[in-house]
């Protein structure tokens, strides 16, 4: 049976207890919600695999309290270093090789000799993980295809009585998943845009590289990852009859039960934000599709557009009329 707790200190305590168990615990974070459990027990890491019904070749992130947890599993550099030093505690995933004696179940990593960590910034993540003790390998808290859940309300509606216990700590602020970056060779890469903008990593390393091709990079990239029900209708300025309207920005007729505004002031964080509960809210089977007004491709816009084009693809075959 799933219990649901406000992120209270006694909630966290037994939450920490059930992943010492080997229990599955869903949780906040900034970006979004995490299905987490011990990373270094096999066991549990394939029952996130199970309850997510996520084909096991996509690796998982390790979540870890601080910088030095982190580079105790991988094998740290310089620009790492960098990175965690401007962005950590924060929307930050990096992706470097294991160290040998990494104690992470090499299930987190699918067969790759590379580990994901990142330090989130949600003090309820950091706190449940430091009271732990072990990292915590956690993807969001969907099932595998669906929308990742920024609210708990979201989560007890993906995962039903599949987690020992769901902790309530409010919306995401940022709703987005974290950006990734591959550290595995000289250039750092953008293997996932998401909640910190490239235009702001780029600061700290200079131009992002494209992940190498021909590589198994970030299975998670894979087109049925974000997909509603309901095709998705991009780039247009109105909704047809019979379709629902996401829209952006200050030209947009008002909100009502047809039409949400991911921003109406046309702030691409808020809409960010907005992004993933919107696109379930509006996901409905008395529409025959979702229309979704442009947004802007700078700052988060990227990641935003990045989403939004995987959940059209994933719905190509009913959505697939250019009027
Ligand atoms: O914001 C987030 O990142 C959320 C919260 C819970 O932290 N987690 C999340 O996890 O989005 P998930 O499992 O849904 O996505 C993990 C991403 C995928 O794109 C995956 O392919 C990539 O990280 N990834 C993980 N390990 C990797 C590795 N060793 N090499 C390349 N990509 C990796
Ligand atoms: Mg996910």
């Amino acid at each position: 049976m799933t219990t649901l707790r406000k992120a209270e200190p006694a909630a966290l305590a037994e939450a920490a207890a059930h992943l010492r168990a080997g229990r599955l615990v869903a949780f906040p974070t900034e970006t979004v919600y995490g299905l987490g459990g011990d990373a270094t027990n096999d066991r549990t890491v394939a029952d996130i695999f199970r309850v997510k019904r996520r084909p096991q070749f996509n690796p998982l992130i390790c979540h870890v309290a601080t910088t030095a947890d982190a580079s105790a599993l991988v094998v740290w550099t310089d620009m790492a270093g960098r990175l965690a030093e401007a962005f950590w505690p924060g929307p930050l995933t990096l992706v470097l090789p294991r160290r040998a004696d990494c104690p992470v179940s090499l299930l987190v990593s699918a067969g790759l000799d590379s580990l994901a960590v990142r330090v989130p910034a949600n003090e309820v993540a950091r706190d449940l993980i430091s009271r732990a003790g072990v990292p915590v390998a956690a993807p969001s808290a969907n099932r595998s295809g669906h929308l990742s859940p920024t609210q708990a309300a979201d989560v007890v509606s993906e995962l039903g009585s599949d987690a020992a216990m769901i902790i309530d700590g409010g919306p995401c602020t940022v709703g987005l998943e974290s950006t990734v970056i591959g550290l595995l060779d000289e250039t750092p890469r953008l293997l996932r845009p998401g909640g910190l903008a490239r235009a702001t990593i780029e600061a700290v390393t200079g131009p992002l590289g494209r992940p190498r091709p021909g590589r198994i990079t970030s299975p998670g990239m894979r087109l049925s990852h974000y997909a509603p029900a309901r095709p998705l209708r991009l780039n247009v300025q109105s909704a047809a009859p019979g379709e629902a309207l996401l829209a952006f920005g200050p030209d947009a007729p008002p909100e009502g039960p047809t039409v949400r505004n991911l921003s109406p002031a046309g702030d691409l964080t808020e809409a960010a934000a907005n992004l993933f509960r919107m696109l379930r809210d509006l996901d409905r089977p008395e529409f025959t599709a979702i229309a979704v007004m442009p947004v802007p491709l700078h700052g988060l816009g990227e990641a935003i557009n990045d989403r939004l084009s995987r959940a059209a693809e994933a719905g190509q075959p009913t959505s697939r009329r250019l009027d």
